[in-house]
């Protein structure tokens, strides 16, 4: 069995408001293989993002990790200084935001951008770094490279420029990237081919990615394992296959049922009726229980550990642990 590349242990984060501490991430437990896709998935508000962020230590001022660990090939990143932080950022560890805009910089051209990024972590000439950020450019299927490398951020379409993040991402041999949402701001018929070209070259270069989504759809076709985060928790956890033929949490079912027909966009997921709560930390028993068409007595009281179905499938949910499918 080999070792994860990124094991998150019992991670807490929490935000300091002005209406009080939120508790946003409650235990949060995952591992990693080398060479994977990991999906996490949930819906807006869960911790996905946070999750992301915090391995990177990029979380925002008002968030503290309160508890846990993050080991990333062996190394304790929550004790490194900020020093080792910025070569793990970048030159083994890359992140694909949302909306391209918050990661390119409008006033450098994507050539400038990227052969700074190139020469900082490969120690390459500017010649030599020019060269790779022209092969990755090409290895994303943009046409006309030497342009694009001269374009700024705004002379690119939104495909483009997206195209333009996963080669920069993808530029500097890292062995993990962390692709936020990387195709949600994109036309659905883009979206598609965007995934499909991440799929490629995360294969070719044999790099571990952690796809977060809250399209259950796009880690099914995706994904060699997930968790599904409800409320800042880890639901149920485990091989996307056995996860999509046998969910074993209500909340997995709900998505499910929300995975959008193709073409449309279907972003709100009204199988699930009720919200994500705001203060997660706030709740006694199982998070879900008030949105939980199965919710029996017990859920309102003790909270359900995880329980294992198997060596690769494991769910928080008390109809699992006693083996009922509902
Ligand atoms: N800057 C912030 N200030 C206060 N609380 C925050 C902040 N950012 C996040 N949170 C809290 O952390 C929770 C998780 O946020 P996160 O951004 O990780 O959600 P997400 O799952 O990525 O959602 P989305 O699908 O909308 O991107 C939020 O519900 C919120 O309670
Ligand atoms: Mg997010």
């Amino acid at each position: 069995m080999r070792d994860p590349i990124l094991r998150i242990e019992d991670l807490h984060i929490e935000f300091r408001t002005s209406r009080g501490v939120i508790h946003a991430l409650q235990g949060v437990t995952f591992d990693v293989m080398p060479g994977e896709i990991f999906g996490v998935v949930g819906e807006t508000g869960c911790g996905k993002t946070i999750t992301g962020l915090s391995v990177l230590r990029l979380l925002p001022r008002s968030a503290r990790i309160t508890q846990g660990n993050i080991r990333f090939e062996g190394v304790d990143l929550l004790k490194i200084s900020q020093r080792e932080m910025r070569s793990i950022r970048g030159g083994k560890i890359s992140i694909i935001f949302q909306d391209p805009s918050t990661s390119m910089n409008p006033l450098f051209t994507i050539g400038f951008q990227m052969n700074k990024v190139i020469r900082e972590h490969l120690k390459f000439s500017r010649e030599k770094a020019r060269e790779r950020a022209l092969t990755m450019l090409a290895a994303t299927g943009l046409p006309d490279v030497e342009r694009i490398y001269d374009s700024y951020p705004h002379q690119l379409s939104g495909g483009m420029l997206q195209r333009a993040m996963i080669a920069l991402a993808l530029s500097c041999e890292h062995s993990l990237l962390i692709a936020d949402e990387p195709t949600t701001a994109l036309d659905v018929t883009i979206q598609s081919q965007i995934l499909q070209l991440m799929r490629e070259l995360q294969q070719k270069l044999g790099v571990a990615m952690i796809l977060i989504t809250h399209n259950l759809g796009v880690v099914a076709n995706m994904c060699d394992r997930l968790v599904v985060l409800y409320a800042g928790r880890v639901v149920e956890i485990g091989e996307s296959r056995s996860i999509f033929e046998n969910p074993q949490h209500p909340y997995t079912r709900g998505l499910m049922s929300a995975i959008p027909a193709p073409g449309s966009r279907g972003n709100r997921l009204s199988a699930i009726p009720g919200n994500v709560p705001i203060d997660p930390g706030a709740l006694k028993g199982c998070v879900f229980a008030p949105r939980c068409a199965f919710v029996m007595p017990r859920c309102l009281k003790e909270s359900p550990v995880m329980f294992h179905l198997s060596k690769d499938h494991a769910s928080t949910c008390f109809l699992a642990e006693r083996g009922d499918l509902f």
